[in-house]
């Protein structure tokens, strides 16, 4: 068990109990609480944010891949057919427009995003005509983040060419899938990337002047122990790459069939994949890199450590940013935003996509109007993900309610090994930093209702 003893305290008994599924809280109440909703509802709110000067976020999603990474969780189209690719983008086209249409003046946007799936299986003009719509339809900030997640074996083909568009076009922050750099690994997860093909890639997006470069690994995949990962580990951090999300693998092969193709055999153990994480944390710890919120670690200098250290980091479905832009739109299948106190989901097949598109109506499905108490506790659990603790006072200012009062009964949930409080603070221990997401468990309302992947 290596480190794990020192660590733990009790060791791997606590480690079995902490192992439980539960939400990654990326909103909150979660998916499974989200309810089918009109449209009339989706128009209300984006009515409501109309009367707000408030900057908006936009995400959009592209859904597209060309093969079928086996650990996937992401909402993805399995495709190789240009042509489904321009209907989509001619109806997110039109969605954009749509939306749009529905404020009484063009909106300013503090933050982009492009996620996927994988955006970069746009063509050039494809991504050139988004963005032209966004720009016409939206009004960008000065200092607004715009970034695109990017598969390195899609960029280098061209020799870099695609990425240099992107810069041209305005985006000025990428993140890209690197998961584990063992041949052996993305054998097993049918996801051939060399190192080779990784370093070239975020060479070229230094060398083009993106910032905040971000690199996507993974533990718990199949084959992968903590020896292996170490060497993985230790190879990144001659990249020294900007920012690195380290996710636990979310395995719900009920919702991914295709996690099926696994074998249950390869995988490692609790323990290993505990093992795994910790060891290589330390790596990124001692290489100068701050743990600044769930799974995310960044280098002294990327403003989102400046930002965690200032109490400023935000977080949404995006990931951790320092802009603060609480109302989001999400454009394209699947997509989830927040508007006005109201989480929106679009629907989430290509077929039902188009339909509502073509009948000119907004694609929104289900979501979820917050409750009063639904605010209070989501502002917990992003103080929580955001700043590993709870500032009481702030709590009382905000709502007008005595924290302690108000959550006397979550506060007896919380494991002492993995939350302290004093100075008028609830404070994740450093043990239960690692495992931020069982106290943010603890406020949830409505937690016995969802099927979730596990902690560890
Ligand atoms: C949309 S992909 C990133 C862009 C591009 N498609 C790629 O793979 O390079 C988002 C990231 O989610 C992570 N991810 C996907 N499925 C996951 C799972 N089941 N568990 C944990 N992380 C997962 C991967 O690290 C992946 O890089
Ligand atoms: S990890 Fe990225 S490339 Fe692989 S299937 Fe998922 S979205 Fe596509």
């Amino acid at each position: 068990m290596g480190i794990l003893p020192s660590l733990l305290g009790q060791g791997a008994e606590d480690l079995k109990k902490w192992d439980r599924p539960v939400p990654r809280y990326t909103s909150y109440p979660t998916a499974p609480q989200f309810i089918a909703l009109g449209e009339e509802v989706a128009r209300e709110r984006l009515q409501a944010f109309d009367a707000t000067e408030r900057p908006l976020s936009l995400y959009v999603h592209i859904p597209f891949c060309k093969t079928m990474c086996l650990f996937c969780g992401c909402s993805v189209v399995l495709n190789r057919r240009p042509e489904r690719q321009a209907s989509y983008v001619e109806a997110l086209l039109r969605e954009i427009e749509g939306t749009a249409k529905c404020f009484s003046k063009k909106r300013e946007v503090s933050q982009l995003h492009l996620g996927g799936g994988t955006p970069t299986s746009l063509t050039e003009e494809e991504l050139a005509r988004l963005m032209e719509t966004l720009h016409r339809c939206f009004s960008f900030s000065e200092k607004a983040e715009i970034s695109i997640e990017i598969d390195p074996r899609t960029v280098l083909a061209d020799k870099g060419k695609k990425l240099e568009t992107l810069r041209q076009l305005g985006f000025n922050r990428v993140s890209f899938g690197v998961q584990d750099l063992d041949p052996r690994v993305q054998e097993a997860v049918k996801r051939r990337q060399s190192a080779e093909m990784t370093f070239q890639t975020y060479a070229k997006a230094k060398e083009l002047g993106f910032v905040g470069i971000n690199i996507d690994l993974i533990y718990g995949l199949p084959l992968q122990t903590p020896a292996s990962f170490r060497e993985t580990a230790k190879a990144l951090m001659e990249l020294k790459p900007d920012r690195i999300a380290f996710f636990s693998y979310a395995k719900i092969p009920w919702i991914k069939e295709h996690q099926k193709a696994i074998r249950e055999e390869d995988l490692p153990s609790t323990e290993e994949k505990f093992q795994i994480y910790v060891e290589a944390r330390e790596i990124f710890l001692e290489a100068g890199y701050t743990a600044i919120g769930m799974d995310h670690f960044a280098r002294k200098e990327d403003e989102l450590t400046l930002a965690y250290q200032e109490g400023r980091l935000t977080r949404n479905f995006q990931g951790y940013s320092v802009q603060k832009a609480d109302d989001m739109l999400g454009i394209g299948i699947t997509s989830i935003g927040y508007l006005s106190g109201a989480y929106l989901q679009n629907v989430k097949t290509l077929e039902e996509y188009h339909e509502r598109i073509e009948k000119g109506m907004l694609p929104i499905f289900r979501g979820c109007v917050l409750s009063e108490e639904d605010h209070r506790r989501r502002w917990v659990i992003q103080e929580l993900m955001c700043r590993f603790r709870i500032d009481k006072e702030a709590f009382e200012k905000t709502f007008g309610l005595s924290f302690d009062l108000h959550f006397a009964k979550e506060k007896t949930l919380l494991d002492p090994l993995l939350a302290e409080e004093d100075c008028g603070e609830v404070r994740a221990t450093p043990l239960g930093r690692l495992f931020i997401r069982l106290l943010a468990a603890c406020f949830d309302q409505y937690l016995a209702s969802g099927t979730y992947s596990r902690a560890v």
